[in-house]
């Protein structure tokens, strides 16, 4: 670490107090992001440099000349997957970009097989782990939990970064990189991402992808958000203040039907229940908030329909084959927005960029 702004230099109760647009300027080395935990480490300029990598190691994943010259990039490094809360699509897909880096994976998945079920506390398990690897990525249920372990193993004498895969229910920065990938490439020829209305529908109250990918948007211009949901499932104040403070103009509806025909981009999410301390959820009618057949016809002919997944019944499976639900491209882009963020992470951009086919 180097700088002023440097996570040697504070105390955890000091950082933890920070907020989360201050706590960002900590995690980051030359200029470049080190520990990747939070959406606010991210300014337009990164975005586009990140999706235009990815856009590049793409490129030359089409050869196989080029997915040699990718695999040979760096064999020795090793990165640890330790997901401690259920996942597949971000898991495989961080594994998949591994693969294509040449970056040899371990994994945790289930603490119940991990000495934590002797006891130990988390911090000593990652900070093992971090013994034998290079990259530390991490999915946990415990809000801040990356946060904590990035902190820690900066203040040890093998500082390994920590890419956070999605904390409790506050951060998951690297679905909302790829959640912006998909719309610049959506965008690429409506004049991008600036001046787009995007309709966030769901549960807003509990769905971190929304959270994060809401503030990456307050880095284009004049980005226009409605968040549509139960009223039980709306919003959090919190990121409401900081996208007020950032000037953006939100509204809040539960009236998908009369959004959709404003939208450039509708982002559809599931009901999270198993944050539910009893049931809850099961009693708001959530079918008003499902993305049905007809609704097709309401929408814009450029407009694109997104989710992160898993879905259950949040939009029709009739939907599928509409070229404006672009789900399952998101979820490739993922496997390459990773792989940049990746590279880059281990210094590789430019070996990368100045790569001829
Ligand atoms: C999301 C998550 O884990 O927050 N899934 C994902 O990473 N694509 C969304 C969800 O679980 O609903």
């Amino acid at each position: 670490m180097s700088g002023e702004r440097d996570l040697t230099r504070i105390a955890w109760d000091d950082f933890h107090a920070l907020d989360v647009v201050d706590k960002a300027a900590y995690l980051e080395e030359n200029g470049r992001e080190f520990h990747v935990l939070l959406a606010q480490q991210f300014n337009r300029r990164r975005l586009e440099e990140l999706g235009s990598l990815a856009t590049q190691i793409r490129r030359i994943s089409k050869q196989e000349a080029g997915m040699t010259f990718l695999r040979g990039l760096m064999p020795n490094q090793r990165a640890m997957l330790y997901f401690s809360q259920p996942s597949s699509r971000t898991f495989l897909s961080f594994c998949a970009a591994c693969q294509i880096l040449g970056v040899n994976v371990g994994e945790v998945r289930d603490t119940a097989t991990s000495s934590e079920f002797k006891g130990e506390s988390q911090e000593d398990s990652v900070r093992t782990f971090s013994s034998y690897f290079d990259l530390i990525i991490m999915r946990s249920q415990i809000g801040g939990l990356a946060e904590r372990m990035a902190w820690l193993l900066s203040n040890t004498d093998r500082p390994v970064p920590i890419v956070n895969a999605g904390s409790g229910k506050d951060q998951h920065p690297t679905q909302a990189l790829l959640d912006i990938y998909t719309l610049q490439r959506s965008f690429e020829r409506q004049g991008g991402i600036d001046g787009k209305t995007v309709v966030f529908v769901g549960d807003l109250a509990r769905g971190r992808t929304v959270r994060s990918l809401a503030w990456l948007l307050t880095t284009y211009e004049q980005v226009r958000m409605l968040f549509v949901a139960p009223r039980e499932l709306q919003i959090g104040e919190d990121i409401l203040a900081l996208l007020d403070a950032a000037g953006v103009n939100v509204e809040l509806s539960d009236d998908l039907e009369r959004a959709i025909p404003q939208a450039d981009a509708v982002y559809m999410t599931r009901i999270q229940d198993e944050w539910d301390k009893a049931g809850e959820s099961s009693r708001i009618d959530t079918r008003r908030f499902c993305f049905r057949r007809e609704y097709l016809a309401l929408l814009r002919p450029h407009g694109v329909i997104m989710h992160p997944f898993p879905r259950r019944q949040e939009i029709d499976v009739a939907v599928d084959e509409d070229p404006r639900a672009v789900y399952w491209r998101q979820m490739r882009n993922g496997m390459w927005i990773r792989t940049a963020l990746i590279a880059s992470i281990f210094g590789k951009e430019a070996a990368i960029r100045g790569y001829e086919a």
